[in-house]
């Protein structure tokens, strides 16, 4: 069983949430996938953030955090020079981004030893059992907005603004890569 010590050294983010019942949600909801998935800590160490990306280097962790920080940045300087023109939430910010691919801990399933795509992850994508999971731990609807709305599902949906920061963080960090925009070194 994956301890919250263990998942609070992956996601020392966590931390940054003020509200103490958030902050425990957001925790529950990583221990809730980790219980449920094949997965463990070392695992999202390891592998590759995106399986579209040939020999992509980044781990899946190092994105998620940069997720996170891209977003943390973000509302620091759109705060800095629009003021109260375009109010974040910085809680719902943060515990969003922590949040918005846990789902994904339910798109594998080990077979012989190798990791491979489960059938759940087939029927739903992480975007689904990521609220699915949240909800159970008793994250709030702000947040779980998030994590619905982040990926391309989300387009079709009235995103908020700490949605919008989340959605482009994670896409501004991925798309050039998938869509091979990157000059190869
Ligand atoms: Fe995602």
């Amino acid at each position: 069983m994956v301890t919250d010590a263990e998942i609070l050294e992956i996601w020392p983010e966590i931390e940054w949430i003020d509200n103490e019942d958030l902050r425990a949600q957001t925790l529950a909801t990583w221990r809730l996938a980790f219980a449920r998935s094949p997965l463990t800590p070392s695992d999202l160490n390891q592998m590759p953030f995106t399986l579209h990306v040939p020999n992509c280097s980044v781990s899946f962790l190092a994105h998620k955090r940069l997720v996170v920080h891209l977003a943390m940045e973000s509302a620091k300087k759109i705060e800095a020079f629009m003021g109260t023109a375009m109010p974040l939430d910085r809680d719902t910010l943060i515990a969003g981004a922590i949040l918005a691919d846990v789902g994904k801990l339910l798109e594998y399933e080990r077979v012989d030893g190798e990791l491979r795509q489960s059938l759940r992850g087939q029927y739903l994508r992480h975007p689904f059992t990521g609220v699915g999971l949240a909800q159970e731990c008793g994250v709030p609807d702000a947040v779980c907005h998030i994590i619905a709305t982040h990926a391309g599902e989300g387009n079709l949906v009235k995103r908020t603004p700490e949605a919008y920061v989340v959605h482009h963080a994670d896409f501004m960090t991925y798309e050039p890569l998938v869509k091979g925009l990157v000059p190869s070194a």
